[in-house]
């Protein structure tokens, strides 16, 4: 099977290759990556010459066609991913989130080709802190951020495409992931590397927000039984039942990295900052078999925290220039 990977360079994406090489030698890879300042090209070296790369946005129309027609799937990870971000400059999560999506779409349409669609679950809004309810595939899109908006802004472009031209795809809504090869922008890998470089964890308003944690790897190898053994216009929901509040994890870094526990500092609050996500799997699980491998997080921030402290070439050619940005968002 030929496999358009979409995002390639980014986190989850890169990722996923590296899991598709491992566990399915026999799909064809191409990646087509724009490579942002997300991308890192560093992240595909253990697969270099086992894959192809094609530098291109997805929201070039021409390129995204012949790409497509070329492909037997596309696994569409690529987007703008940082809710700061989007929150400081919404155009690029238009541009790639929504067009890109479009582009992809309507080359999936005109050549006959399947698609995996890769969102999120902050489409659903938020939970309240003391709500025992999850998010399911049935709850209704309330998106808080541009970015978030902007995905579920494609979610629903895919639905339509699914319902109006017949499109052979699925969708999956994952919660945060974590693991080796996130940008140093997002709130772990942030934390772990600001401590090897002897900088206190920086903790959001409070810190009483709960996201819902996934090795990435698991996200990926539940993405891998969507595409073999999901049925075709579904939705399918990915969770590790892996709830913890921000302050929960910076107490486990500071622990596994041998800080006091009170080394952090509060820093202004995130606009509009989603208090809770949680997600019910069920339907996932009940429908492909999957279920996380994973299943203890003080474990997999382990592994994580020593691949950071392995591979400082890979994070440092970022982490001042992130820094700069996050100083003058005052966070
Ligand atoms: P990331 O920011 O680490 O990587 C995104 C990748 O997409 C980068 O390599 C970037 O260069 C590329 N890209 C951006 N715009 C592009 C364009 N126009 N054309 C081609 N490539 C482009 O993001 P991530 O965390 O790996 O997220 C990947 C996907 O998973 C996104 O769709 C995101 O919404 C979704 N998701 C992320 C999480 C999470 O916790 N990180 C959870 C659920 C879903
Ligand atoms: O839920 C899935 C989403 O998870 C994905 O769709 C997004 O692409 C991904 O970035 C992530 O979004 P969040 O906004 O939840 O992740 P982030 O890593 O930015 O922040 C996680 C939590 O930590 C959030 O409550 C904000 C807080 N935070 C973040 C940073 C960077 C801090 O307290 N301090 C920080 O320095």
């Amino acid at each position: 099977m030929k496999v358009l990977v979409t995002g390639g360079a980014g986190f989850i994406g890169a990722n996923f290759v590296l899991r598709v090489r491992e566990t399915r030698p026999d799909w064809e890879v191409t990646v087509l990556d724009a490579l942002t300042y997300a991308g890192n090209r560093a992240s595909l070296a253990p697969v270099e010459g086992q894959i192809e790369f094609v530098e291109g946005s997805i929201a070039d129309a021409d390129l995204v066609e012949r790409l497509v027609a070329a492909t037997d799937l596309v696994v569409h990870f690529a987007a703008e991913s940082h809710n700061d971000n989007s929150l400081d400059n919404p155009w690029p999560f238009m541009e790639s989130n929504i067009i890109g999506t479009y582009r992809l779409l309507e080359a999936v349409r005109k050549h006959g080709k399947r698609i995996h669609h890769i969102s999120t679950d902050e489409v659903y809004g938020d939970l309240e802190l003391d709500d025992p309810a999850r998010f399911t595939e049935s709850t209704p899109l309330n998106p808080s951020s541009p970015y978030s908006a902007s995905k579920g802004a494609a979610d629903l472009l895919v639905r339509a495409w699914i319902r109006s031209f017949r499109i052979q795809a699925t969708l999956s809504n994952c919660s945060n992931n974590y693991g080796p090869r996130q940008h140093v922008e997002k709130f772990i890998p942030r934390q772990i590397t600001g401590i090897l470089d002897g900088v206190r964890p920086k903790l959001y308003g409070a810190g009483a927000n709960v996201r819902d944690w996934i090795h990435v790897d698991d996200h990926n190898d539940a993405v891998i039984a969507i595409i073999e053994r999901g049925r075709l216009g579904e939705t399918y929901l990915i969770g590790a039942d892996g709830e913890r509040n921000n302050r929960e994890i910076i107490a486990l870094l500071l622990e596994l990295m041998g800080k006091p526990a009170d080394w952090f500092e509060h820093v202004n609050d995130r606009p509009g900052h989603d208090l809770r996500y949680a997600i019910d799997s069920s339907k996932l699980r009940a429908e492909t078999g999957w279920a996380p491998r994973y299943q203890d997080i003080r474990a997999g921030l382990r592994q994580t925290i020593d691949w950071y402290a392995a591979n400082e070439a890979w994070w440092r050619t970022t982490k001042a220039a992130t820094e700069q940005v996050y100083a003058r968002l005052g966070r």
